[in-house]
């Protein structure tokens, strides 16, 4: 459910599955809906578009009965043409990919549609929202990274706001139905901020997945900060 509303615009929070216990996944994303989350992201990294490496279509196939919600595969790879029939068949509901690897952005975007799956763009902090013009109505999603992909537990970079400003406008101006999603360093300390600047989708990891608060009490720290 939407942990807050914000100028009668649903906000979600989306935990980020990167920052979870492997060892205990199953688990860790059933506490996530336990405590109120309907979307769940899972950060795909390739180890060459992104220095990490993360998880592949049978991690997620086997995490899907977990999670009834809306399954949000990010996909921080090279070519990811590749690996969408992958991880739509493994149950992803949404499918991101970076403007950065798709040269053929248009043709991707109607490959994800046509396997059922909701689809999405990143932009790097780098990449500024004008790539968007020709390709935003055929979007679900624009998902801002406020870090350089690959790692949690990075610093917000707070240019991201500007361009969380230039999507909204962008979106508003069209009056598109688009999800805003923002994803790196959310905090519930720059939550409020982020929101303000016409986020609709916060991607949380190291906030959520904490040694120091359980998802609860990570939920009711953004709610607070939210109201
Ligand atoms: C970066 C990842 C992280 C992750 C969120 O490639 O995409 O941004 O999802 O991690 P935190 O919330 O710890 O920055």
């Amino acid at each position: 459910m939407p942990i807050a509303n914000y100028n009668q615009r649903p906000i979600e929070l989306t935990p980020s599955i990167l920052a979870a216990d492997f060892a205990r996944l199953g688990e860790q994303v059933r506490e996530a809906a336990a405590v109120g989350c309907t979307w769940l992201q899972a950060d795909v990294m390739d180890g060459h578009f992104v220095p990490n490496l993360t998880f592949g279509p049978p991690v997620l196939k086997l995490l899907r009965p977990h999670f009834t919600g809306y399954l949000d595969v990010h996909l921080m790879v090279s070519n990811p043409d590749r690996l969408l029939e992958d991880y739509a068949a493994a149950g992803a509901n949404g499918l991101t990919v970076h403007w950065e690897t798709c040269p053929h952005l248009h043709r991707t975007v109607q490959h994800i549609r046509e396997l059922g799956c909701r689809p999405g763009v990143a932009l790097n902090p780098a990449t500024p929202v004008s790539v968007l013009e020709d390709i935003l109505e055929d979007l679900d999603l624009v998902l801002i990274m406020s870090v350089n992909p690959g790692f949690g537990g990075q610093s917000f970079i707070e240019r991201s706001l500007s361009k969380l400003q230039a999507v909204r406008a962008l979106v508003d101006q069209r009056g598109l139905e688009m999800i805003i999603q923002v994803d790196g360093g959310v905090k519930s300390s720059n939550a409020r901020a982020i929101v303000a600047a016409g986020a609709t989708n916060l991607v949380v990891g190291s906030a959520f997945y904490s040694p120091k608060l359980t998802p609860a009490q990570a939920w009711e720290e953004f709610a607070a900060a939210l109201t």
